[in-house]
């Protein structure tokens, strides 16, 4: 059930499995964030240059959006040594298995050694929770980014799985065959796009935002096929501000980061509501809104 092309596409949206809007958001505190390395090439030239203030600001400001919004926001704490770690979307794919109802999470083959010491955090956060947890076991040496490269299609058992950078296509055997899920592969090979959730934010069950700059054909005509509308952002607010990072929980209200003001324009356009948010210490970490939290049931 992986999916490369249109070609390959023998089901229709509509027939698969439901699967229930998370209403739990899951954010790290930012105590210890900071760049500290390079791993991306948003972080080239920002080494050390967090202003932690700013950062807890920020922070503080997107967790109030979630709960102003109705949503439960849990918090892990942010470790000393892992300053990558609030980006809390990478470490886990949390799933809700439809044929059954359990409750589990993917645990992440992190690609940096300097962040591999984050996944332990969340397998007890989620393990707290009533969730199983499941190792990637496709092979020892394969990579995987949780949520920052597999996003749930809004509403269906359906994934959009990321490969090329942090994460190996071959997980995704693994995956769609435990939870009995479709993937549709995406190959991503602009380094400034190194995760899918940079180039792909899905806001509802009709409709996407993408940077085309960052897929394929094939990967273009797969959006252009499973959803009914696919807004196109500019590159220079997907590359510089992280459009595409932009997160809506609801099939309603997109939470951006500040200055998209074409991208805002096409969403408002398309019925949406954009709250703007001021991300700018992440986005020298290479992550906005998107990667700063995890969404759960
Ligand atoms: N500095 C982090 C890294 O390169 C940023 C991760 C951003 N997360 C995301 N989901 N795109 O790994």
């Amino acid at each position: 059930m992986l999916y490369r092309s249109v070609q390959d596409i023998d089901f229709e949206i509509s027939e698969l499995p439901r699967l229930p809007t998370p209403s739990r958001v899951l954010m790290t505190t930012p105590d210890h964030f900071d760049v500290q390395y390079v791993i991306n090439p948003h972080m080239a030239g920002n080494l050390g240059t967090v202003d932690a203030k700013a950062a807890m600001r920020q922070w503080e400001s997107v967790k109030s959006t979630y709960s102003d919004m109705g949503l439960d926001v849990q918090t892990v704490s942010g470790q000393a040594g892992l300053p990558d770690m609030v980006f809390c979307a990478n470490q886990t794919l949390p799933y809700l298995d439809h044929r059954t109802g359990v409750r589990g999470v993917f645990l992440s083959n992190m690609y940096a050694d300097e962040r591999s010491a984050e996944v332990d955090f969340y397998a007890q956060f989620f393990r707290g929770e009533g969730y199983e947890t499941r190792a990637i076991r496709a092979n020892i040496e394969r990579k995987f980014e949780g949520m920052g490269d597999a996003i749930w299609h809004p509403g269906k058992q359906l994934l959009w799985g990321g490969f090329g950078f942090r994460t190996d296509e071959e997980v995704y055997h693994q995956i769609s065959d435990t939870l009995d899920v479709p993937v549709v592969l995406l190959y991503l090979d602009d380094p400034d796009f190194y995760h899918l959730d940079t180039c792909l934010s899905v806001l509802d069950e009709r409709t996407a935002l993408i940077f085309p700059g960052a897929f394929e054909p094939d990967g273009l005509a797969l959006f252009r096929r499973l959803f009914a509308r696919v807004l196109e952002a500019p590159e220079d607010e997907s590359r510089s501000l992280f459009a595409c990072n932009a997160h809506c929980p609801d099939s309603r209200h997109v939470i951006i980061q500040k200055g998209c003001s074409r991208t805002n324009a096409l969403l408002r356009d398309a019925g949406f509501e954009t709250i703007e948010v001021e991300t700018d210490e992440y986005l020298k970490a290479g992550g906005s809104v998107f990667c700063m939290k995890q969404m759960f049931w």
